[in-house]
């Protein structure tokens, strides 16, 4: 949720701590700090908003070389966006950054203010820094106090904390958070909350294990467990940058072309599919699926519902990932448990796979970060292989989630043989006419920012759709959600009549999607019903439909999956401009955070 760094070297700390908070934004931008040691002293600076209100206010501020610093991104949790709730978080001696929420924090707090200890601030954070300094004056050694403190947490945590006590040394612990050491020839050590702080900077990173807990000096790095293994980190900045395009969410969902051939390249061959990442045996003892995933993940998990159920001809049930976990769920060996996470570190998604682990069922990740949190623990992976995403809404993850998601149906029918071999080479053949649908069309782009002009008012959105387009229906109204602030809603068309059609009135928008290639007859019906009671219509649809106030003309394809990724590509540029009409960031939306680590 929230992103950390940390940097020892001879670098210029203050513009190495910035720069790899600029990368970590996405993270959360509610407030921002830094905290840079020199010479025994400790400088900290905090500011609400967004970075650049950080950089502004330290402009001045020039730190001389070698040295340390940590520094944090906030998104919040516990207390408003303020600077007081803004980290670092500080002692007499020693300040402290966190990403996580620690679930004990009232009772310690309670415990250090019956000791007479004072809180500045609201957060749950704040108790470290304090019970570190208790700690200190009953060890030795400063690690011991460290990691005393450390013991007294329960939650989760990425930690790193700087005191006077150690000019030299930054002390850090992870449990459930993710936080990454990187190091470069030049004597420089980082710490990240992800890969992209590194890129550019680290030659090789350790992937902090949970409940690892050291510190780090110039010359020394020491962990317990002895568990740090550094592998090499290559990386290019540029992939990282917007390429010419106003947001990065617009960038990416031009991507999609692109990065849709990285995802198939190797998998989807001439004849058949194939996974490097599965065994011949994956599919041995399996007779289910169950799924869970959160957001646009979930959504592409319900998409993936009637793929497996109709091509690999076995039973799928899929769950949100925080609704799973506290149902006592029935889990059964002969079920494969997969999760999607575009992330790899969404604490919801990642309990699930822990509970499903522990219950001995096999485990499949589908993700787009390697390395990540989910990817460490499924028994298998399959990364999705979209790149860096940096807009808040989700695109090109989602895309290039639902296209593994079908080649796994298609993958799973062969190994269960439950469709003949030339359904599959028909299925594998309009595969490859997926990165042609997601081309760049300055048609379709100009209609919607044409269009959009027209719905930033009313009193709601509902996108519907059938089948696999109803959970496309329910992508489109979160994409139009998050980044408009407006209030839309998914809907399987056929239920509209069963409650919802009784807000229908010119001001009630109804974003149909109309596939000719997958009950069309059906949806046209549904939105003829909206259409009598007034409704405001935009169609996106092959076929022209003299019932709708707007149209947006998609081509016409032969499988409905094809329909779908050109769909896919309306509805987000159409919520894209609809909030860039409404003067909305659209890439750092209010209120969210690319990477949803606390429950
Ligand atoms: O990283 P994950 O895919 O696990 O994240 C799940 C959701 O938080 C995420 O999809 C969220 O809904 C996005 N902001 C959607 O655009």
């Amino acid at each position: 949720m929230c992103g950390i760094v940390g940097y020892i070297g001879s670098g210029d700390i203050k513009s190495r701590l910035i720069e790899g908070l600029r990368e970590l934004e996405y993270r959360g931008y509610d407030s921002a700090g830094i905290a840079i040691m020199q010479n025994g002293k400790i400088e900290s600076f905090k500011a609400v908003g967004k970075l650049c209100n950080l950089e502004e206010k330290i402009k001045n501020f020039t730190a001389r070389s070698h040295g340390m610093g940590i520094g944090h991104t906030r998104w919040a949790t516990h207390g408003k966006p303020t600077e007081l709730n803004a980290h670092p978080h500080m002692s007499e001696n020693s300040y402290v950054v966190h990403n996580g929420i620690i679930e004990n924090y009232r009772e310690i707090k309670r415990m250090l203010q019956e000791n007479g200890i004072n809180f500045l601030s609201q957060t749950d954070t704040e108790v470290i820094v304090h019970l570190f300094e208790t700690e200190i004056k009953r060890h030795k050694e400063l690690f011991d106090a460290f990691k005393a403190t450390i013991e007294r947490l329960d939650g989760a945590y990425a930690v790193l904390l700087i005191t006077k006590k150690a000019p030299d040394t930054i002390f850090f612990a992870r449990k459930g958070s993710p936080m990454i050491l990187g190091r470069n020839g030049k004597g420089e050590i980082f710490f990240a909350s992800s890969d992209a702080p590194l890129i550019g900077e680290a030659e090789e990173v350790a992937y902090i294990e949970d409940g690892t807990i050291g510190y780090v000096t110039k010359k020394t790095i020491f962990s317990q467990p002895d568990n740090l293994l550094f592998v090499p980190l290559s990386g290019d900045k540029l992939t990282a940058q917007k390429s010419g395009y106003r947001f990065f969410m617009e960038k990416e969902i031009y991507e999609q072309y692109d990065v849709m051939s990285d995802t198939m390249i190797g998998r989807v061959l001439d004849n058949d599919i194939a996974f490097e990442e599965l065994d011949e045996t994956f599919m041995e003892g399996v007779s289910n699926i169950k799924i869970c995933a959160c957001g646009t993940s979930y959504h592409a998990a319900l998409t993936s519902g009637y793929l497996f159920e109709r091509i690999a001809k076995i039973g799928v049930n899929i769950e949100i990932a925080s609704e799973f976990r506290y149902k006592k769920p029935l889990l059964s060996p002969d079920t494969l448990f997969i999760v999607i996470s575009q992330s790899g570190e969404t604490a919801d998604t990642l309990e699930a796979l822990k509970m499903a682990k522990k219950a001995g069922l096999k485990t499949l990740a589908v993700c787009n970060v390697d390395n990540s949190s989910i990817v460490r623990l499924a028994d298998a992976t399959i990364l999705t292989r979209a790149g860096i995403e940096k807009g808040v809404a989700s695109t090109k993850a989602f895309a290039t989630q639902v296209m593994v998601l079908w080649m796994l149906s298609l993958y799973f029918a062969k190994s269960r043989k439950s469709v003949d071999e030339v359904s599959i080479r028909d299925e594998i053949r309009y595969m490859g006419y997926v990165p042609k649908v997601l081309q760049k069309s300055l048609e379709v782009h100009e209609k919607c920012k044409r269009l959009s002009k027209r719905y930033l008012h009313g009193h709601g959105f509902f996108f519907i759709g059938r089948d696999i387009f109803y959970p496309l229906a329910l992508e489109g109204a979160l994409k139009l959600k998050e980044i408009s602030y407006l209030h839309a809603e998914g809907y399987p068309a056929g239920e509209m009549k069963h409650g919802p059609i009784a807000l229908a009135d010119a001001e009630l928008f109804t974003i149909a999607l109309m596939p000719k290639t997958l009950l069309y007859d059906k949806i046209k019906s549904n939105v003829e019903e909206l259409s009598a009671r007034d409704s405001t219509i935009l169609s996106i649809s092959p076929q022209m439909f003299d019932l709708a106030d707007d149209f947006i003309l998609t081509h016409p394809h032969k499988h409905p999956m094809l329909e779908f990724f050109e769909m896919m590509v309306v509805v987000q540029l159409l919520a894209m401009e609809i909030a860039v009409r409404l003067g909305n960031d659209v890439d750092m939306p209010r209120n969210l955070a690319k990477s949803v680590t606390v429950e």
